[in-house]
């Protein structure tokens, strides 16, 4: 039997009373977030029984995508990417003659889009366009530059074999696209928004193409999912009023530490692999909690490096913040550190001195005060990434509960568009 992720807040400074506190709340927030009528959250009960239809399609799909090309180009923003990358990042380090994977639409420079243009002149190139809505600028406008270098590598009708699209299942102009001109298609479920989307197509179908095990990602998805759900022994997918289980543990003691006055998390993560994964945190429970004024801002640092930057602020600064801490305890490949080293470093293994590390900044920072909360990841695999996808979606979800906020929509990420289109309509 494999280990499940290991949530500790024995350095959290906080009282088992204030976590006890919230408990009642979150067993009814649990069965809440399980009742299915509650609008955007498919997610919940996606990995317990998982479409084997979609996952063959996908899998498929991939297969095929693997073949065609040498660049496999992901358009999207926000929920629309950033769990793909995250797995990718931190999951796909190695290469195994996958495509290679690049990113655009997350971002509106010409001069990064160019430069991607420059790196695929002389590749077999493939597009997958990724937009629920179907109407975002960023990933409208990238999609559209790279069409065009589609249309003139390859002419219409090949371009149209190239190109991937997951959106809408009927509504906007990409499905429209997608209908007109015959793409290969998968639909965003509608009950899902695009932050929870990782273990649907939108996430799903890049990682299989980066050559990373889906079924094993699904799999981890499934054991937190049965673990939250099967509290007091209901049963698989009922969940019980026992809030013991630590994802909503976790939605307890963030939920504490704000009343306390930290509004600011910190991750942590001292492997480089987990950058796009905290990315991925920083937008699910930014766009998750922000709202009404509500909720705690997200920040993420890399450490060792960000110990020698932001080092001296968390030490010594404003306490406006707590710490949590992704460790991963068996990173995937290692190296011995030779004599030349000196005494105290030589023959160790540099995981090892990560490790050393883990536990020196904890320790420095408890004494200084700092509230942390610490989440042991047994290793990288896919396995327990679709663990930590699953565990934070839960945690994140039942938090928004808590704070009084609607977990799944994004209102405010509204006033810049009609701000900017106002912008371009001037022009
Ligand atoms: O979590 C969300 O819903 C957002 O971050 C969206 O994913 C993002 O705004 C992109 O939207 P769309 O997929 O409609 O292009």
């Amino acid at each position: 039997m494999k280990e499940m992720l290991r949530l500790d807040l024995s350095r959290s400074q906080l009282e088992p009373r204030a976590l006890d506190a919230c408990k009642e709340e979150l067993g009814i927030l649990k069965k809440r977030l399980w009742s299915g009528e509650e609008a955007f959250t498919g997610w919940v009960r996606l990995p317990l029984a998982y479409d084997r239809n979609e996952l063959k399609k996908i899998l498929s799909t991939a297969e095929k995508i693997r073949k065609q090309c040498q660049v496999f180009i992901v358009i999207g923003i926000g929920g629309s990417y950033l769990g793909a990358r995250a797995a990718i990042s931190a999951l796909a380090a190695g290469g195994n003659a996958a495509p290679e994977i690049f990113y655009a639409g997350q971002n509106l420079s010409g001069t990064y889009h160019k430069e991607l243009i420059k790196k695929i002149r002389e590749k077999e190139f493939c597009l997958c366009v990724i937009s629920k809505s179907g109407t975002t600028t960023e990933p409208s406008v990238a999609f559209s530059i790279l069409k065009d270098e589609l249309y003139q590598r390859y002419g219409r009708e090949e371009a149209a074999k190239r190109i991937y699209a997951i959106t809408d299942s009927e509504k906007g102009v990409l499905r429209q696209e997608v209908n007109r001109e015959g793409y290969e298609s998968f639909a965003v479920p509608d009950d899902i928004g695009g932050r929870y989307s990782v273990l649907t197509a939108v996430g799903l179908l890049p990682i299989a193409v980066a050559g990373i095990d889906i079924e094993e990602m699904l799999l981890g998805a499934e054991s937190v999912a049965s673990q939250v759900s099967a509290a007091k022994g209901e049963g698989r997918g009922t969940p019980g009023t026992d809030q013991t289980d630590d994802a909503a543990l976790l939605a307890a003691a963030r939920a504490s530490l704000l009343k306390r006055g930290t509004t600011v998390e910190v991750f942590e993560y001292y492997e480089p692999g987990l950058q796009y994964f905290a990315e991925w945190l920083k937008q699910l429970f930014g766009e998750s909690e922000g709202k009404d004024g509500k909720g705690i801002f997200p920040a993420a640092l890399q450490f060792s490096t960000d110990l020698h930057s932001m080092g001296q602020f968390l030490q010594d600064g404003n306490r406006i913040f707590f710490e949590t801490v992704l460790n991963v305890l068996n990173p995937p490949e290692d190296l011995i550190v030779p004599e030349s080293a000196g005494e105290l470093l030589a023959g160790r293994s540099m995981n090892a001195i990560n490790q050393a590390a883990v536990q020196g900044v904890i320790a420095a920072h408890e004494t200084a005060g700092i509230s942390i909360i610490k989440l042991d990841i047994p290793e990288l695999t896919p396995y327990y990434f679709g663990q930590m996808i699953y565990f934070f979606e839960t945690s994140c979800a039942l938090s928004g509960y808590l704070m009084g906020v609607n977990p799944f929509d994004q209102p405010g990420v509204e006033s810049y568009k009609s701000e900017m289109r106002k912008v371009l309509q001037k022009k």
